[in-house]
C-alpha cells in the first residue's frame, strides 16, 4: 500500500489565503447543502473549526446540529491521549451507517489525528468510506478537496510545519469573546506530548498583524480576546525581529480592548517582563494557566519539563505576590510510567500548597512516536484511576473553598451566552475566569456587567445584577 505524499517541512514563509478562489463556480455545487462539524480536543482545534466553518458558508454551505441531515460530516480531531483517538473511530461506526444510507455523503477527517502517518494508514485500510482527510496545516485546502472529491479517497497532509498564514477569515463562535493565534505549533517536545508532531515547529505571527486582528475585532465589538498558542510565552524566539511574548501582551494591552487573556504558559519561558506587563495593565486578566504536570523532580526530568518543584513554586508565588487577586489553575498527569507512590505524593504535596483554582487532571496515555511511549507503561490502570481520583478530591476541595471567597463580592463578569439553568438566566466570565449564571440578565448578554455573588460551587458561581 502506498501512503499518501506527506509533504516535508519547508522553510517557513508568510503566505496570505486567497479568498477569491472560493468564487461563483463552487457556490454553484454546495448551495443550500448541510454540514455537520464535530470538534474535539484543545482551543486550537475550536479555534481551527471557526476557520472551517468560514470556508464551508462561503462556499454556500449552512449548518446543522443534526448529522443524519447533512451532505457533510466533518471531524476535527484530536490525537492527545487515547480515548481522544477512540471517540473519533466510534463516532466513525456511526457515520459509516449513515454513509449506507446516503451514498452522496461527504465524510471528512482533519485536525491533529491525521497528522499521525498510523492514523493514515488505519483510515485508508479500515475506513475507505472517509472521503476527505487533511490535517491542520492545510485547512484552507478544504474548498479543493471538497470540489475534487470523486468517490476516492483524497489525502492531503503536511507533515511537518507548513508556512504561517495572515489575513485567515473566520466564522466566529461568539461576537463577545474571540481566540486569536499568535503562534503555531510547539517546541518544547515534552517526552509524552503528540503536539509538536501534530502541530510541528514553532511559528510566531508577527506582532504587527496579531496588534491589527486584535484591533479589528475591537472595530466589531469584541469585548476579549485570548492569544492562543501551546507556548504562548515562548512567543517571538522563532522570529528574528527580537520580539517577545511581554512586548506583544503590551501591545495589545495599548489597543485598550476590554478584557485580554492567553492560553498555555509554560513555566520555563515565563519571565519577570511579562509578570511586570501582566501587573501594569488593567485590561490583562488576573487568570493564568500554568501547568505543573508533576510535583516529583525525578519525573518531572522524565518528562522533559526544564523546571523544578522548587523553581515552578517560587514562579508561582511571585505571580500571586505581583498579581493582585490572581486565580492560577493548572494541568497535572498521573500515573507517568515509573511514577512511585512518592513522587505521586510530591504532586498532592505541590497542590495542597498551591491550593490552585482549579486543575484539569489527566492518566499519563502513551502516545506512538513520543519518547515516553519507550517507557514502559508500568503503572496498573486501576493504580493510575486510583490516583486520579485522590487528586480530584484536593483539587475539588481547593476550588470550591477558592470560590466560597468570592460569596457576597461583587464582580465583572462579561455575559457571552444564555446559562441551561433557567430561561431568564445568563452566564459568564469573572476576571478571574469563574463562571457565574447570572439571574434575570438575558438581556445584557455581550455586556460586562456587576453581579453580586450569592452561591459558590466547585465549578461555578451564581449571582445577581448588582
Ligand atoms: N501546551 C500546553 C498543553 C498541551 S496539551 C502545555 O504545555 O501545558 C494539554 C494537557 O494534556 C497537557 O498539559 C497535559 O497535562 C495533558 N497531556 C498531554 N499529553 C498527555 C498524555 N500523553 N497523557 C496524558 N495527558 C497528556
Ligand atoms: Fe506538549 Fe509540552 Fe508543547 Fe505543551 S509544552 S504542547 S505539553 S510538548
Ligand atoms: Fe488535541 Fe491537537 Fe489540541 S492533539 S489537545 S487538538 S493541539
Amino acid at each position: 500500500m502506498n501512503l499518501p505524499d506527506m509533504k516535508k517541512a519547508k522553510e517557513r514563509t508568510n503566505k496570505e489565503v486567497k479568498y477569491e478562489e472560493l468564487n461563483h463556480e463552487y457556490e454553484e455545487v454546495f448551495k443550500g447543502k448541510k454540514f455537520f462539524l464535530k470538534t474535539y480536543g484543545c482551543q486550537m482545534n475550536v479555534h481551527d473549526s471557526e476557520e472551517i466553518k468560514f470556508y464551508l458558508t462561503s462556499l454556500g454551505f449552512v449548518e446543522t446540529e443534526d448529522m443524519n441531515d447533512s451532505d457533510v460530516v466533518l471531524l476535527n480531531t484530536c490525537a492527545i491521549r487515547e480515548n481522544a483517538h477512540d471517540k473519533v473511530f466510534g463516532f466513525l461506526g456511526r457515520c459509516k451507517h449513515l454513509k449506507r444510507e446516503k451514498p452522496d455523503l461527504i465524510i471528512g477527517v482533519c485536525g491533529c489525528m491525521p497528522q499521525q502517518e498510523s492514523v493514515v494508514e488505519e483510515l485508508m485500510k479500515k475506513h475507505p468510506y472517509v472521503d476527505i482527510v487533511f490535517g491542520t496545516h492545510n485547512i484552507h485546502e478544504l474548498p479543493k478537496l471538497l470540489l475534487k472529491n470523486n468517490s476516492k479517497q483524497d489525502i492531503e497532509i503536511y507533515s511537518i510545519e507548513g508556512d504561517v498564514y495572515e489575513n485567515v477569515k473566520y466564522n466566529r463562535d461568539s461576537k463577545y469573546t474571540a481566540w486569536v493565534n499568535i503562534m503555531y505549533g510547539c517546541d518544547k517536545f515534552c517526552t509524552y506530548c503528540i503536539v509538536p508532531y501534530t502541530r510541528g515547529k514553532q511559528r510566531s505571527r508577527h506582532l504587527k498583524e496579531i496588534v491589527l486582528e486584535v484591533e479589528e475585532l475591537k472595530k466589531d465589538g469584541y469585548k476579549e480576546v485570548t492569544l492562543l498558542g501551546q507556548n504562548v510565552n515562548a512567543y517571538g524566539k522563532d522570529l528574528n525581529d527580537s520580539e517577545s511574548f511581554a512586548n506583544l501582551l503590551e501591545a495589545v494591552a495599548k489597543t485598550n480592548i476590554e478584557r485580554i487573556r492567553f492560553v498555555t504558559s509554560h513555566p520555563w519561558d515565563f519571565t519577570d517582563e511579562v509578570i511586570d506587563v501582566i501587573a501594569k495593565y488593567n485590561n490583562i486578566m488576573p487568570y493564568i494557566h500554568l501547568p505543573l504536570q508533576s510535583g516529583s523532580n525525578r519525573i518531572l526530568k522524565l518528562m522533559g519539563r526544564r523546571y523544578t518543584k522548587e523553581e515552578y513554586l517560587t514562579l508561582f508565588n511571585k505571580l500571586k505576590e505581583r498579581i493582585p487577586n490572581v486565580s492560577i489553575t493548572t494541568d497535572i498527569i498521573v500515573g507517568f510510567p515509573n511514577e512511585t507512590e512518592e513522587d505521586f505524593q510530591d504532586t498532592l504535596d505541590v497542590v495542597e500548597e498551591c491550593k490552585y483554582d482549579g486543575a484539569f487532571t489527566f492518566i499519563y496515555s502513551p502516545r506512538n512516536g513520543t519518547p515516553a511511549s519507550l517507557m514502559k507503561d508500568n503503572i496498573s490502570l486501576e493504580e493510575k484511576e486510583e490516583r486520579l481520583h485522590r487528586l480530584n478530591e484536593i483539587v475539588n476541595k481547593y476550588s470550591l473553598i477558592n470560590n466560597q471567597k468570592y460569596l457576597n463580592q461583587t464582580v465583572k463578569v462579561l455575559l457571552i451566552d444564555k446559562s441551561e439553568k433557567s430561561d431568564t438566566t445568563a452566564c459568564g466570565y469573572t476576571e478571574t475566569m469563574k463562571l457565574v449564571n447570572v439571574e434575570n440578565a438575558i438581556d445584557r448578554i455581550g455586556q460586562i456587567v456587576d453581579v453580586v455573588i450569592t452561591d459558590a460551587k466547585s465549578f461555578s458561581l451564581n449571582g445577581k445584577l448588582k
